[in-house]
């Protein structure tokens, strides 16, 4: 078992099957240039303890360089026979420094402390990436609804119409939850920015090797407190994995609206060709692929959440082979969300809104009753009585094939002797929305003040 990080109480080599179970490179290379970093970090940690010489010590650095390099431009691979990157670095490390310097590295430290802190930087820098990808799709709903300041919708609960809102407040409503989603993400950092580097495979080094140099250098806050919950938790990994899930939750839940908003029935939204798919059969064919995969890939999301999940529970202390199940569902949400937001993120920027027809569906459905009611409200009507006069109202309407703002004063009047003439004034959208003018409501007035706030939490976030 030549270059193999283990063998000697072992009477035989592995068994093929092993070998095939065992075997990780084809995920963990991933964090071949994070091993390397660690590496660099342990060499000093290694020299400033006494165990490099100076020389020893820019010759390892060097050699570590040299095997960045071999990483970035691809002519360094793992083999076959390599079990995992950590492995695969070391046998690569001392072909470019000899065995004699090579073998000095894994001093102080195991496989076991390092997956942990590497798998922990892997998910910093990326959080960072995906951080500027939910920018991009905040700044995209931002920029739509400042577009469209004065358009608007109809509100729904129920899916039904509901009461009229403008078309900006919907679209930051959508913006919040990712601006929670980047908050979280920021909040995480700090849990994950410590290094468990140091604790070895579970209890810690006889060698004094500073663990705070080495998170120092790593651009990691501090070493783990505990060298046993440093190796084996993935809590970390599993939080991640959850705002992971959540972030595209939020994303699926306008996905499946702009897919209902494209239908020829709501005709709400055209989507841009290039943010569109045809159909191989149906020549007419514009699909919204972009949505359909954003609100599919939250199912996976959540997937690779509950399998982790699913991993880590009930594992005793400490690491445990299981660990190693963290990394493939974990790389595959930042992938997923890699892909997805900024895809999502240019749909909704060139999509185009017909305000006319939200406009014009927005006061149907009688969605103007509660404005009756509390117009009657205003006039000292108990909202109990308020609610069964504008109920009734609403059954006259229906019962004529009319609207609420299609109604006679007759009708008015025999509804109940409160419903004079002027509560016509409420029975338009755009006086429905700009008299909502509460804390958060949809008047124009509130909408921009929450733009303003949320472009404010984002800068700070
Ligand atoms: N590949 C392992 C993981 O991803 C790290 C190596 C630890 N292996 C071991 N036999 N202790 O968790």
């Amino acid at each position: 078992n030549e270059g193999a990080l283990w063998g000697a109480r072992f009477a035989t080599g592995p068994s093929p099957e092993l070998a095939e179970l065992s075997r990780s490179t084809h995920f963990d290379w991933d964090l071949a240039l994070y091993d390397i970093a660690g590496s660099h970090a342990h060499a000093k940690a290694l020299a400033a303890a006494g165990y490099l010489t100076a020389d020893e010590e820019r010759a390892m650095h060097e050699g570590l360089d040299t095997l960045a390099r071999g990483i970035g431009d691809g002519t360094l691979r793992p083999s076959e026979s390599d079990e995992d990157v950590h492995g695969a670095l070391e046998q690569a490390l001392i072909a470019v420094v000899g065995p004699e310097l090579g073998g000095k590295l894994r001093a102080g430290r195991s496989r076991n402390d390092q997956i942990a802190t590497l798998v922990r930087m892997y998910l910093l820098d990326h959080s960072r990436t995906i951080a500027r990808d939910i920018l991009r799709v905040v700044d995209a709903l931002v920029a739509q609804a400042e577009a469209h300041p004065d358009a608007i919708m109809p509100g729904r609960t129920h899916l039904q119409h509901a009461q009229p809102v403008l078309l900006a407040h919907h679209l930051q409503a959508h913006a919040w939850p990712l601006v929670r989603d980047l908050e979280r993400l920021r909040d995480w950092s700090a849990r994950a920015a410590v290094s468990p580097y140091g604790g070895g495979a579970l209890a810690g080094s006889t060698l004094g090797l500073d663990p705070q140099l080495v998170a120092r250098e790593l651009g990691l806050d501090r070493p783990a407190e505990n060298s046993l919950d440093g190796t084996s938790s993935r809590d970390v990994v599993a939080e991640f994995a959850f705002i992971a899930a959540m972030i595209g939750i939020d994303v699926s839940r306008f996905a499946e609206e702009i897919i209902l908003w494209n239908t020829r029935e709501f005709g709400f939204v055209t989507l841009d060709d290039g943010y569109s798919t045809g159909s191989s059969i149906m020549p007419q064919k514009k699909n919204p692929d972009i949505a359909e995969l954003a609100r599919g890939k939250a199912g996976r999301l959540i997937g690779n959440l509950t399998g982790l999940l699913a991993t880590l529970k009930a594992l005793p202390l400490a690491y445990n082979r299981d660990l190693q199940e963290d990394k493939e569902p974990v790389f595959d949400s930042v992938r997923t969300l890699e892909t997805v937001l900024p895809a999502f993120a240019g749909m909704i920027a060139t999509m185009r809104f017909d305000t006319e027809r939200m406009a014009a569906l927005a006061p149907q459905g009688f969605s103007l009753a509660t404005d009756v009611a509390e117009w009657l409200v205003k006039r000292g009507v108990p909202f109990r009585d308020a609610h069964e006069i504008s109920g009734h109202l609403v059954r006259v309407c229906e019962e004529n094939g009319i609207e609420l703002h299609e109604v006679t004063d007759e009708q008015l009047a025999g509804v109940s002797a409160h419903l004079t003439p002027e509560v016509r004034t409420v029975l338009s959208v755009a006086g429905s929305v700009a008299s909502r003018t509460g804390t958060g409501g949809t008047a124009p007035v509130r909408v921009g003040e929450q733009r303003v706030e949320l472009v404010e939490r984002v800068q700070s976030a």
